[in-house]
């Protein structure tokens, strides 16, 4: 065993996620110092396949902190299609409310800020074991063991959990402290990547009679989607055509055809709602999927998380810089609230495209959900209301 060695440090993160890196790097930019503990690797961080859309606040969130690669490599996306037993309806998200989405995929904002961090000399440790935290009231303790094996005491003025969703942050807070608000949905997404070109220039959202689908993209070459399935399906069983078959019956028709090619990723996404209040505990700050999961329809996991991080940062530069803690009391209640809309509107948007079929009165179920998303996209303020909200509230 080494000794173990001290470091102080102003802010300590936990987890080098997008959320974390994003944090260290608007901090280092202010000149606040601090370090990153990662029990990850670099690499299977960056190899994590998660969603693809970018609202316009978060890349502003880049862009505006010198992170660009998104504007070069990414595609701006102005609308996306409800396709509904075949027939398609776009919502036009920049004639309805003046936004506009970016596909670009989570790995590639991992990979922009991780190297960023790594230009800036950052403080970021990778692969550490043995993390604990400790005096989350008072001055917070980190205690880890290094990628070398060496072990640190990790002394902050604040703690940020942003530790995902296994977080061992949250998890130090002791229960009569908090409240856990959670809700888990009877089926699953089926995830792929397939070596193929793109189907279509936006995203489509298809509900079918055969259940939900979801055409997005990652390049020119490589495509991603996904298909309603049961939580409990052996990725193993599936062959690429029975994939393809699952994917065709939901989405082609009317004159629409998927390109198919081989299918080169599998996985299978639980759906989950989660909500960790309050977002504080003494010096302890919780952010992203650290303190709230999301089901994916609508991809808002990411973007709520660069949005607790934006807050979160301008409450630590002005704690910092002036010493007044007014910011950092009210952190909690101002994330929450856009944490709940995103929660809403996930909720919403999965109820939207997605019916269980062994429930009872299913007909009723599916014909009444046909009528809601009918009565929606024929309406010019309906479809306004799903791109406010799909595009993330700017403004708000
Ligand atoms: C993607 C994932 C989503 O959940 C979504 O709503 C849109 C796009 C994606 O992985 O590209």
């Amino acid at each position: 065993m080494s000794e173990r060695k001290i470091h102080k440090t102003q802010v300590a993160i936990m987890g080098a996620g997008p959320a974390g890196l994003m944090l260290s790097h608007l901090l280092f930019r202010a000149g606040i110092e601090n370090t990153v503990v990662e029990i990850r690797s670099r690499d299977s961080i960056s190899r994590t396949i998660r969603a693809g859309i970018l609202e316009a606040g978060s890349v502003d969130l880049l862009v505006d902190s010198g992170v660009d690669n998104v504007l070069r490599n990414g595609h701006e996306h102005e609308g996306t299609e409800f396709r509904v037993n075949g027939e398609g309806h776009r919502i036009d998200f920049k004639g309805l409310t003046g936004n506009s989405v970016w596909l670009y995929p989570q790995n590639d904002v991992f990979d922009d800020l991780a190297a960023q961090r790594e230009a800036d000399g950052g403080d970021v440790r990778y692969s550490c074991s043995g993390t604990q935290v400790s005096d989350l009231t008072g001055t917070p303790k980190v205690f880890f063991t290094d990628a070398d094996g060496q072990d640190w005491e990790l002394r902050a003025e604040i703690l940020v959990g942003a530790d995902g969703s296994r977080s061992l942050c949250r998890g130090a807070v002791p229960a009569a402290e908090r409240t856990w608000h959670f809700n888990e949905y009877p089926f699953a997404w089926f995830g792929i990547l397939a070596e193929a070109p793109r189907s279509a220039p936006e995203l489509i959202y298809a509900n079918s009679a055969h259940g939900f689908a979801l055409i997005s993209q990652r390049t020119d070459a490589v495509q991603r989607m996904y298909f309603q399935c049961d939580p409990a399906t052996n990725l193993a069983g599936w062959t690429d055509e029975q994939i393809w078959e699952q994917l065709r019956v939901r989405v082609n028709g009317n004159g629409f055809e998927l390109k198919e090619g081989p299918v080169i990723d599998k996985v299978v996404l639980p759906f989950r709602s989660f909500v960790h209040t309050p977002m504080r505990h003494g010096n302890l700050f919780l952010a992203g999927d650290a303190a709230h999961t999301v089901p994916p329809t609508g991809a808002k996991g990411l973007n709520l998380a660069l949005h607790d991080v934006k807050l979160l940062f301008e409450s630590l530069d002005s704690y910092f810089s002036t010493g007044s803690s007014a910011l950092l009391d009210t952190y909690s209640d101002r994330a929450l609230d856009r944490v709940w809309k995103a929660q809403y509107f996930s909720y919403w948007m999965t109820t939207l495209l997605h019916t269980v079929p062994t429930e009872p009165n299913h007909d009723f179920f599916r014909a009444r959900q046909i009528g809601e998303l009918r009565s929606l996209l024929e309406s010019e303020h309906g479809r306004a209301y799903i791109a406010e909200c799909y595009t993330g509230w700017q403004g708000k």
